[in-house]
């Protein structure tokens, strides 16, 4: 397990991208709730950091494709799947078990 960040560092409904062993990964916390994944959209490429987050999933910014942030599976075009880290929260602390 490798430490990302503090969950006092990503703000309720808000994203923090953070780099963790050579990775760059977007926390996003949803009522509490911390999801992280890769912050680069499996489509083209696209920075996911300024993405929409609304019911569970995560729009790219680009063209739009949604993907559920505890599969990473894209609602609107099954052959994407975004990488999903696992989380692991340790008193403040928010760590990720296999980036
Ligand atoms: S680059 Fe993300 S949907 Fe196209």
């Amino acid at each position: 397990m490798t430490f990302a960040a503090k969950i006092s560092e990503v703000p309720n409904f808000g994203k923090k991208v953070v780099a963790v062993n050579g990775l760059e990964i977007v926390l996003i916390n949803i009522k509490g709730e911390i999801f992280a994944c890769e912050n680069e959209c499996p489509h083209q490429g696209s920075p996911l950091h300024s993405g929409i987050v609304k019911d569970g999933y995560l729009s790219c910014p680009r063209h739009g494709f949604r993907f559920d942030l505890k599969s990473g599976i894209c609602l609107d075009n099954p052959a994407y799947t975004l990488k999903i880290y696992p989380v692991t929260i340790n008193n403040d602390e928010i760590h990720l078990e296999s980036a």
